[in-house]
């Protein structure tokens, strides 16, 4: 077989389970990363970076479900809460880079700039250090650039004059004492940064332009995905109903709290996870509102005619699916559908793939670490993907796991469950590997 040598962009949670599999097969790596440590979206910053969490970010996913089969938390630290910290999370990547001897494999502080595919056994990889341009040559190309980074921000009439933010510039809710507060969205940013700001604020308000189930942390005393985890065995669309059926009894209906109403079934939006917001709005700490229709300098005009002043305006209204390093005509995945083979292999470039690019209903990386094994599995030529790749990539389109509503942030999506199902398919039994690579080797030679 031709040498491979592979570039990888990006060393947060999915890069570096990317590089650890490709090591493991004896495949050359290089790995790109624009930050100065491993940890992607975990390392949290004051400073506006590539990380969209804040100083109080816990997961939504838990632990059970949101670790690395080589790696646990086990491995890592047996005391960690069930919905870690995004430092415990920074630090779990980094001891998994640690133990696997990653760090050399990767060059920090060096942005990709752009890729150009020549072949399909050459790229051409431009990146940027210190100022610094180079080009590298490569044979394939895995992009872990992550997907929640570049603000989507809404568009209404008006001009709104007083402080206006995204979420990802959301860093802490101190700065927002004794003011007036609107949360714009009702996904899982919104609802974390409403019940933050709430607790400093003179008002926080929260608008939603449709309504949302908010599901518990923990049902009956168990992390809510281990919970949902049992019932893994029905069928999806009895599944949405008994759940649906179970959060109506467990919470009651969204009107007590003065929520409009969902009028989709659980796993049609993106699931909201939150134990604070109805606590928050029955205390009268969170304020409901509508959909936002118009601005006009600090006033906020809703679409139920009401309007407000407002000293913020927090637009938690997602991120936009981006790889700037690629020509807009090469792909473009910013918009509409993503038609990809286990949302990594493209149905005509065989030496591109993604790793990371999808919005479980479940937690990204242990899907990444799978995604990983097949992929360094196929470049040594021990598997080989189907044949009939391009309708495999069109029917991921037109059939998948959950009919969701057709907004930006559900092009992606998957059930966590049927899609680890799908890629297990695919590796050996014993595909976990503890040990370094390096270590194998050593052993290997004794
Ligand atoms: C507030 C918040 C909470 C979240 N909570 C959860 C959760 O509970 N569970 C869950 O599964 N997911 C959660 N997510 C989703 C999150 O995207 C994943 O947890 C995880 O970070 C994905 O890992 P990744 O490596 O694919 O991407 P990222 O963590 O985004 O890492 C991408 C890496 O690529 C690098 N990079 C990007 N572009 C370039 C370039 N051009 N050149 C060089 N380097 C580049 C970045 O510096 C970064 O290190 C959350 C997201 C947010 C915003
Ligand atoms: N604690 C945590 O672990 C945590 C915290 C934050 C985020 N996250 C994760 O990070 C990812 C991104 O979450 P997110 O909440 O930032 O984004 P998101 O899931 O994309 O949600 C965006 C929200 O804004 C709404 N919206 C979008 N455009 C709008 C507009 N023009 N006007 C009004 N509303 C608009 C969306 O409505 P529609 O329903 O109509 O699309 C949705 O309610 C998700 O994977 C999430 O689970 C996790």
């Amino acid at each position: 077989m031709m040498h491979k040598r592979v570039c990888v962009i990006g060393a947060g949670p999915s890069g570096i389970t990317a590089v650890k599999n490709l090591l493991d097969e004896g495949i050359e790596v290089v790995c790109y990363d624009r930050n100065n440590q491993v940890g992607g979206n975990w390392i949290f910053s004051e400073k506006e970076s590539h990380s969209s969490v804040f100083e109080t970010t816990h997961i939504i996913s838990s632990k059970t479900l949101s670790q690395y089969d080589d790696f646990t938390f086990d491995d890592f630290d047996k005391t960690v809460a069930d919905y870690p910290s995004h430092d415990e999370l920074r630090r779990y990547f980094q001891a998994y880079a640690k133990h696997f001897a990653l760090y050399q494999y990767i060059e920090f502080e060096t942005l990709v700039v752009h890729c150009n595919r020549i072949s399909n056994q050459e790229w051409e990889v431009t990146t940027e250090k210190n100022g610094v341009p180079k080009t590298e040559s490569f044979t394939d190309l895995v992009v872990c650039n992550g997907h929640h980074w570049l603000p989507r921000w809404p568009e209404y009439s008006g001009k709104f004059t007083g402080e206006y933010l995204h979420s990802h510039q959301f860093k802490k809710a101190e700065p927002f004492k004794d003011k007036k507060v609107l949360v714009i969205g009702g996904g899982n940013s919104a609802c974390d940064v409403a019940v933050e700001t709430s607790r400093v604020s003179k008002k926080t308000s929260i608008s939603w332009r449709r309504g949302y189930r908010i599901i518990p942390k923990f049902v009956f005393g168990v992390p809510s995905d281990v919970f949902a985890k049992r019932s893994n065995w029905i069928p999806i669309r009895i599944r949405q109903v008994l759940n649906g059926i179970m959060m109506r009894i467990l919470l009651g209906k969204n009107e007590l709290y003065g929520l409009q109403e969902p009028d989709t079934k659980i796993g049609e939006t993106h699931p909201t996870v939150n134990d604070e917001l109805l606590y928050k709005l029955r205390h009268g700490k969170v304020h409901p509102k509508v959909d936002v229709d118009r601005f006009d300098g600090k006033t906020v005009y809703f679409k139920d005619d009401s309007s407000e002043e407002f000293d913020a305006v927090i637009a938690c209204t997602g991120f936009i699916l981006t790889h700037p390093f690629f020509d807009k005509d090469f792909l473009d995945y910013s918009e509409g559908d993503v038609p990809l083979y286990l949302k990594m292999f493209h149905p005509e470039y065989q030496n591109l793939y993604f790793v990371g690019m999808f919005q479980p209903l479940g937690c990204i990386w242990p899907g990444s670490e799978l995604q990983s094994k097949i992929m360094a599995l196929e470049l040594t030529g021990k598997w080989q993907r189907p044949k009939n790749i391009k309708q495999l990539c069109e029917r991921e389109v037109t059939h998948p796991h959950y009919k969701q509503i057709k907004t930006p942030r559900h092009t992606i999506t998957v059930d966590y469950g049927l899609f680890r199902k799908s890629l297990l398919k695919y590796l050996p039994k014993d595909y976990v590997s503890k040990k370094p690579a390096s270590q194998v080797a050593e052993e290997a030679l004794l």
